[in-house]
């Protein structure tokens, strides 16, 4: 049958992810940026990753309305499991942290409306030393499908970075004949891109993942942040087209609320995250962080462009190497466009105004309703003629939506 199928072009020659998941950036909390190693509980017992540090940030999420805007994905990263398998070569939860087992912590992230998410390795043992997936997939994968996890991040440490190509998709299969859907965070083209080992085939990875990393470590650090847009800047023809609903570039963690950067920093990262169509993945204490770094978190007009349903990853339209501001862009569903104006300098005073034309914003000429999406405010319409002054902060940002005069009403009486 499946034959006679083939012969008349009905089954697709090449196995395709079509889990139906992911159609917009995944969006959650994540263990790693935060919380990274820390296994002492009795030294560390707020920031030791274990059950309580789980329960209670799910707690949070739903107190502080994180779950309602949209951050549903609670992930444990590396660290949760005994540093060996059982005598049948399961993975056992490590027995202090997390004592009730998986299962149980499933339950209760379900019951509070999450969705759950862990992480493995594809070798003997993960980046952090405790068993990888290596030779154990299949049980592993029963041990996800039976603790009823919705996500999985597969890194990728000390495996030869040219096996992933063939890794990744034999894995992805194994998962999706699981039957249980789950998204699929891929690590895959990080490892080939950041030790330049080859160009990664983007096309077999959108097909195989919902996600990916595409680079190394995100550090809680506007140097590191800082690099991480450049890259994206760079490598934009070759990357923002392979993503779209069910497939993202994942340029990791957002470390908003943490130790790093400062506020306007913090808004330049959820800014361009939005453009970039990016997995918003908060990895913060959410019982210290302050008030206004939450809101940066929970600005649903952000959210909003972060989310946008035709899934089209934004651009850097312009970059200015004196005054070192660039112009981020990215067409939203209802024709309008997100535009983030950031100033890469980092000292001195906000700038002088500047006054953008619609060529160097990368915009279709005519009239627009303006939106300021920090501000929460609408500023001047803009054109058809003229000009639109911006003034940026030091490393600073200024995000607005334009929204085209035709489609106003269409937009506003929503
Ligand atoms: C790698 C990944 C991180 C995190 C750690 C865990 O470094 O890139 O995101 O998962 O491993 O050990």
């Amino acid at each position: 049958m499946l034959m006679f199928l083939f012969l008349l072009g009905l089954v697709p020659t090449t196995l395709t992810l079509d889990n139906g998941l992911a159609l917009t950036p995944p969006m959650g909390w994540m263990t790693w940026q935060r919380f990274r190693r820390i296994t002492d509980c009795e030294k560390y017992p707020r920031d030791c990753i274990s059950e309580e540090l789980i329960k209670r940030t799910a707690d949070k999420l739903v107190e502080d309305g994180y779950l309602e805007a949209g951050y549903e994905y609670l992930i444990i990263d590396d660290c949760w499991s005994q540093k060996h398998r059982s005598s049948d070569g399961r993975l056992m939860p490590d027995r202090k942290r997390f004592k009730s087992g998986m299962k149980a912590l499933a339950d209760y992230i379900h019951s509070k409306g999450f969705k759950f998410g862990m992480y493995q390795n594809y070798s003997n043992v993960t980046c952090a030393g405790y068993p990888g997936i290596m030779d154990y997939e299949d049980i592993d994968i029963a041990s996800f499908v039976e603790w009823e996890i919705d996500y999985l991040k597969l890194d990728a440490c000390y495996i030869d970075p040219l096996k992933l190509d063939t890794a990744y998709p034999e894995f992805g299969r194994k998962l999706n004949a699981s039957g249980r859907p789950i998204v699929f965070s891929c690590s895959w083209p990080a490892y080939q891109e950041s030790y330049n080992i080859k160009k990664p085939n983007y096309t077999s990875i959108a097909e195989t993942c919902n996600l990916w990393r595409v680079l190394g470590d995100i550090e809680d650090s506007w140097a590191v942040l800082s690099n991480v847009i450049d890259w994206y800047g760079h490598n934009q023809d070759r990357i923002a087209p392979n993503a779209g609903p069910g497939q993202w570039n994942d340029p990791d963690m957002l470390v908003i609320g943490n130790f790093g950067l400062s506020l306007d920093q913090a808004r330049i990262q959820m800014a361009i995250w939005a453009i970039m169509a990016a997995p918003l993945l908060i990895s913060v204490d959410l019982d210290d962080i302050r008030p206004e770094f939450k809101e940066v978190l929970l600005n649903k007009e952000v959210i909003y462009v972060n989310q946008d349903v035709l899934g089209k990853q934004g651009l850097r339209v312009y970059k200015n190497r004196n005054s070192k501001v660039e112009i981020w862009s990215r067409e939203l569903a209802d024709r309008s466009y997100a535009v983030a104006f950031i100033s890469k300098k980092d000292y001195g005073a906000p700038y002088p105004e500047h006054n953008f034309t619609f060529t160097q914003m990368k915009l279709p000429e005519g009239k627009y309703k303006v939106r300021d999406l920090y501000l929460k405010e609408n500023v001047p319409s803009f054109g058809p003629d003229g000009t639109f002054p911006v003034r940026i902060n030091p490393t600073g940002v200024k995000f607005f939506k334009f929204i085209p005069k035709e489609t106003e009403n269409e937009v506003y009486n929503k």
